[in-house]
């Protein structure tokens, strides 16, 4: 596995893979990694004949009192799990490779970034977008992989890549699970012990919902209630937004149909927890 934080280095191998017919597959992520990673990079290794790693914790996408200084950044375990799961390059770059002068040039998406994470964090997507746009051109990538753990920057990103026919495919892996349903995320070495053993009604009340809504619940404002219910159990929990929106649109359901995206974000102490599922009824 080769290590590198020169755009001009990954450019160069990158290019010699692809001479040597191999086709390029990147997973884009700040570092901190967990086996919800793990799970990108062994979908990039079944599909891919060669695999990138980005490790970059993106100033750029962090506000103003968002985590961006205490974010872990624990490189030699990542670089560790990497190797274990047969990356052929790491790319890691410092904030002065990625952004050498003040970044004038912005990718930005409208309407579906107003949404659901949007409302709290104006300027994260663009942040995302912008990196991204910024990687897959560094990168030079036929596949990039992304994960459900994070709905709305899945959607953003397949909207971004598909309105500026960038000439790559963006593919989406599930979300990967502690025991207890909790969704795993670098952000939850922040929880207490206490806080951790809470933050699991998260994934409860989200499939309090689903069983409402495959039990033929079509009312949002109901099914909303009930997944609130659930997540007052845990007084602690401070609730940012619990919204069922169109899969592709993000805009809120008036009535829920056949595809149905149940989307939350709370804070539990010191963290910022997001979750979702999709719902197909089949309806
Ligand atoms: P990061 O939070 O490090 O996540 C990198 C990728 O791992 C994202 O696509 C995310 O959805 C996926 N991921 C995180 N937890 C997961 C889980 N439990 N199951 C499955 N996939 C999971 O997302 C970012 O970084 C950044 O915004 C980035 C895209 C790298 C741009 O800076």
């Amino acid at each position: 596995m080769r290590v590198t934080g020169k755009i001009a280095e990954i450019r160069q191998w990158t290019a010699e893979a692809r001479a040597a017919g191999k086709g390029i597959g990147l997973v884009p992520t700040m570092g901190a990694l967990h086996v919800g990673h793990a799970s990108l990079i062994d979908a990039a290794r079944r599909r891919c004949g060669f695999v990138v790693v980005s490790l970059f914790v993106n100033p750029t996408q962090f506000g103003p009192g968002e985590d961006f200084d205490n974010y872990p950044r624990p490189f030699e375990r990542d670089l560790a799990l990497c190797e274990q799961h047969g990356v052929d390059v790491v790319f890691a770059p410092s904030a002065a490779e990625m952004y050498p002068r003040e970044n004038l040039s912005w990718v930005t998406v409208s309407g579906i970034t107003e949404h659901l994470c949007g409302r709290s964090r104006p300027n994260h997507f663009r942040g995302v977008t912008t990196v991204c746009t910024k990687l897959f051109n560094i990168v030079g990538c036929d596949v990039a992989f992304f994960g459900q753990k994070d709905a709305q920057q899945c959607v953003v990103i397949r909207r971004m890549v598909a309105d500026l026919n960038m000439p790559l495919e963006i593919l989406v892996c599930p979300t990967v699970r502690e025991a207890d349903g909790l969704a795993v995320s670098s952000r939850n070495q922040y929880l207490s012990a206490q806080q951790r053993k809470d933050a699991p009604i998260i994934y409860e009340a989200l499939k309090k919902g689903r069983e409402m809504i495959e039990a033929g619940e079509t009312d949002p404002a109901r099914v909303r209630e009930r997944i609130e219910a659930v997540m007052r159990r845990v007084p602690a929990l401070q609730i940012e937004y619990i919204s069922l929106v169109d899969p592709e649109t993000l805009e809120d359901v008036k009535r829920i149909g056949r595809a149905v995206l149940i989307a939350v974000a709370a804070r539990l102490g010191p963290a910022r927890l997001i979750d979702n599922i999709v719902v197909d009824s089949g309806r």
